[in-house]
């Protein structure tokens, strides 16, 4: 291991965070670079000598060249997280979720960096996974401006890795949850805004059915992934999809937050989002392959971690 730092960008995010948490530990130091935009200072240990934290914008390809000089690895995962921000606001996010990646990728080449792990979605799929497990070769139907940059972002660092020897993990994240996902807007996390309603007794809206499904994945789970392929020694095209081959709809995920909780205030439906994907599962053969995959925290264990986190807030 070397002293030079990692970069996480978006490290103060919800993911991000956890994996500063975790690099830490490990003895590595970490570069931070966000624009607290969703993600917040509180988030990281500061007093940490080992962390510095880079007020900056990713699409600002001056701020990504200086926040990457020196370091030995990247992690990407700067965006706008919310499918539904993207689908009312494309110019915006498109320049944190595709230019972002783009300034990436050629500040790594100018510094000669060669690791970079992504973070893309399973919405690069939209609804072609029909309620099946869907794997990495499942055609893509980006159906939002979100998976669009995804999947542009994606082919992008394949190109970097075919034309100036990068070395990109990509992975599609499924739908992570845990402690830190922040509640407070309308495009959060659902399993957050749900959580957060629950606890304080304020009625839930469910858009659509309640019957669209999610492959849930409990954040520290993904944390152990992360680390894993910013340390291992070689890397293999393709991208990867981080689920756990599990469906949970909506109901059955408030059904488990009301066994946690004793009850939860009403429920009521209202129309589901447009783009919204109806059915996500993974294939995770892949993963399981090539990374060491940890006990699966179940939704339930998730979930209570989550809500007492919430509660000393
Ligand atoms: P988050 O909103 O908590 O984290 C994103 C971080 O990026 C925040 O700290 C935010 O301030 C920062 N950021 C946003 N735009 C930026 C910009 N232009 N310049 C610098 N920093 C910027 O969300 P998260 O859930 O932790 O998501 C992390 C990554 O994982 C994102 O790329 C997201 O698209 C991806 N992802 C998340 C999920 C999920 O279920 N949470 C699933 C698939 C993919
Ligand atoms: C989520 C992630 C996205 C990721 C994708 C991968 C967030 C904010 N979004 O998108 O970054 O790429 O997984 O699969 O982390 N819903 C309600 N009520 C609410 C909020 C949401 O019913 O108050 C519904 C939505 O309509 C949707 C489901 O819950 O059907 C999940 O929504 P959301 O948590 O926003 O996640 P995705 O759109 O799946």
């Amino acid at each position: 291991m070397t002293h030079n730092p990692i970069l996480i960008t978006g490290g103060a995010g919800f993911i991000g965070s956890h994996l500063t948490d975790a690099l830490l530990a490990k003895g590595y130091a970490v570069r931070v670079l966000d624009d607290l935009s969703t993600g917040k200072r509180s988030n990281l240990p500061l007093d940490n000598a080992k962390i510095e934290l880079i007020e900056g914008d990713v699409a600002d390809a001056q701020v990504v060249a200086q926040a990457m000089s020196g370091c030995q690895a990247v992690v990407h995962l700067a965006a706008v997280a919310s499918v539904q921000a993207s689908v009312d606001d494309p110019v915006r996010t498109h320049q944190s979720n595709f230019i972002g990646t783009l300034n990436v990728c050629e500040a790594m080449r100018q510094a000669s960096v060669k690791r970079v792990v992504f973070a893309s979605s399973a919405a690069v799929y939209g609804n072609n996974g029909e309620g099946h497990p869907i794997d990495e070769e499942t055609p893509k139907a980006p159906l939002t401006p979100y998976a669009s940059d995804k999947l542009a972002s994606e082919y992008y660092l394949d190109f970097y890795r075919r034309e100036h020897a990068l070395e990109p993990v990509i992975f599609r994240f499924f739908n992570i949850f845990g402690p830190r996902q922040d509640p407070s807007s309308p495009y959060s996390g659902v399993i957050s805004i749900f959580s957060e309603r629950a606890q304080k007794g304020l009625p839930i809206t469910v858009f659509g059915d309640g019957e669209q499904t999610r492959d849930f994945v409990y954040v520290e789970d993904l944390v152990k992934v992360l680390v894993q392929a910013v340390e291992t020694p070689q890397v293999k095209p393709g991208a990867i999809n981080v689920g756990m081959n599990k469906a949970t709809s909506l109901n059955q995920m408030l059904e488990a937050l009301a066994e946690v909780l004793g009850q939860i205030p009403p429920v009521s439906y209202s129309e589901a989002r447009s783009g919204d994907i109806r059915h996500s599962r993974a294939n995770n053969q892949r993963l399981v392959e090539r990374f060491t995959m940890p006990e699966q925290t179940l939704m339930k264990v998730g979930l209570d971690r989550l809500l007492k986190n919430l509660s000393v807030k």
